[in-house]
């Protein structure tokens, strides 16, 4: 894979079969950053073969841990970590890479971590994450472009969040689970992943009550073991390949995947026209030839995730009649709408609002990925689309998707990765 690759889609295939979900991303960074809390061997299983988890996984080596990654298994042995920073070069790259300053300030005192960088999908700051590390006693300064904090021993503290952020709820559950006394996390975010996060911590010896609703409380422990983990499955991918089915008028089942954690993502697409039936191996997803249109807007867990505004969109965008899309986590996350107009989509934007008409047909034609979810939302399209698309730039795809293109051709798509 090279960071020049791109995607040759043919469009017009119905999707049929089966399709096997891998590991979340988002649990999976999170789960490898957690293993900075307590020296020793991990065994985390179900990690998919991502970009994303090499580079967590070269920032943790880059501390002095281990990492080998081995058919879905990453083993990490953390007991020689003895650097604390977390570099440009690497977090650039990645913004769940903030995700280790919690752990070291906790676990080591100390900790330097450059600012992130990652999707293009609006500012994305990490004030909350250093507001509620300062609430528990750590001291924390900004200078050129990095953060360090540091601090004898977390105390206790009672944190409400303004917004409730994910990898802020998750680095400050790590902070927690080694701090001196019980903290309180108001407003905590109720994603999955960080439920499976507090389920791992929980294995390490953490005492964690309430993760998954908006108030969770942690009793601080004075060390934590080194534990085996298994990571939850993937609902944005899960989610994607949804659309994906849907797009095409298929008939796909997801194997391995949690339906609860799609709740509604399945009521707004069956509202849509698609159907769901369990079946014995899985969840299985059924579309008519043409959807009906429909509206959404995105919000934290358990609303509809942002994660899968960008495939709505594209599946919206040759549904019956007129939907509206509205992003109200990120306030940049409509860059796929340039893309999907050059496909043929009619899309108007206003103030964080889409309207899209739905269209007879989309057309094929050269495209670029701006971000990871708008990626997918290309490919989505694509696979709909009259005659060839060509998407550039798929390096951002594959940050967050498994082996999406050889996913998609085992289901009869026609998806061919052009390397340069
Ligand atoms: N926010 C602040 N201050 C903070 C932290 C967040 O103002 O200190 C704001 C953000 O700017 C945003 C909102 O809070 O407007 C929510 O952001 P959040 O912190 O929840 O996002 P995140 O933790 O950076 C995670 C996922 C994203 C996903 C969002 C929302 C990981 C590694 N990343 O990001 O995933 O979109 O939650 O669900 O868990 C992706 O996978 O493509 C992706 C971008």
């Amino acid at each position: 894979m090279s960071v020049m690759d791109k995607l040759r889609i043919q469009g017009g295939k119905k999707l049929k079969g089966t399709v096997r979900i891998s590991g979340a991303k988002n649990a999976a960074l999170p789960a490898l950053a957690a293993t900075l809390l307590a020296p020793g061997k991990y065994n985390i299983s179900r990690m998919p073969a991502l970009q994303d988890v090499l580079t967590m996984g070269r920032l943790l080596q880059n501390m002095g841990t281990t990492v080998e990654h081995n058919n879905g298994i990453a083993l990490v042995d953390s007991s020689g970590v003895d650097n604390f920073e977390a570099p440009y070069e690497l977090v650039k790259t990645m913004r769940a890479s903030v995700l280790v300053l919690c752990p070291l300030v906790a676990r080591y005192g100390k900790a330097r971590v450059s600012l992130p960088g990652g999707c293009a999908i609006g500012a994305r700051p990490i004030n909350l994450h250093v507001d509620g590390l300062e609430k528990m006693g750590a001291k924390v300064e900004l200078d050129n472009g990095y953060v360090t904090a540091t601090a004898r021993r977390l105390n206790g503290a009672r944190i409400s969040l303004d917004i409730p952020t994910v990898t802020g709820t998750e680095n400050l559950l790590m902070a927690a689970a080694l701090a001196k006394g019980t903290t309180v996390i108001e407003n905590a975010a109720m994603e999955p992943e960080v439920t499976d996060l507090a389920h791992m911590l929980i294995k390490m010896g953490a005492r964690i009550n309430g993760a998954g609703q908006s108030i969770i409380e942690v009793e601080g422990v004075e060390e934590l073991k080194a534990v085996d983990h298994e990571v939850i499955a993937d609902r944005i991918e899960a989610g994607t390949f949804m659309a994906a089915a849907a797009i095409t008028g298929g008939e796909v089942t997801l194997e391995g995947v949690v339906p609860g954690h799609l709740d509604a993502v399945i009521e707004k697409l069956r509202a849509c026209g698609v159907k769901f039936q369990d079946v014995q191996t899985g969840l299985k997803v059924s579309a008519p030839s043409r959807l009906l249109s429909g509206n959404i807007k995105t919000m934290p867990y358990p609303g509809f995730p942002t994660d899968m505004q960008a495939q709505f969109m594209a599946l919206m965008s040759v549904a019956d009649g007129t939907s509206v899309v509205e992003e109200q986590i990120f306030e940049n996350r409509f860059m796929h709408i340039a893309e999907l107009s050059r496909l043929g989509a009619d899309i108007s934007e206003s103030s964080g609002v889409a309207t899209v008409k739905g269209v007879k047909s989309l057309r094929g034609a050269d495209v670029m990925a701006t971000d990871l979810r708008a990626s997918a939302s290309l490919v989505v399209a694509a696979l709909k689309a009259k005659g060839a698309t060509t998407i550039h730039r798929v390096y951002h795809l594959d940050r967050g998707y498994d082996k999406m293109e050889q996913k998609l051709n085992a289901l009869g798509a026609s998806v061919e990765r052009i390397s340069t």
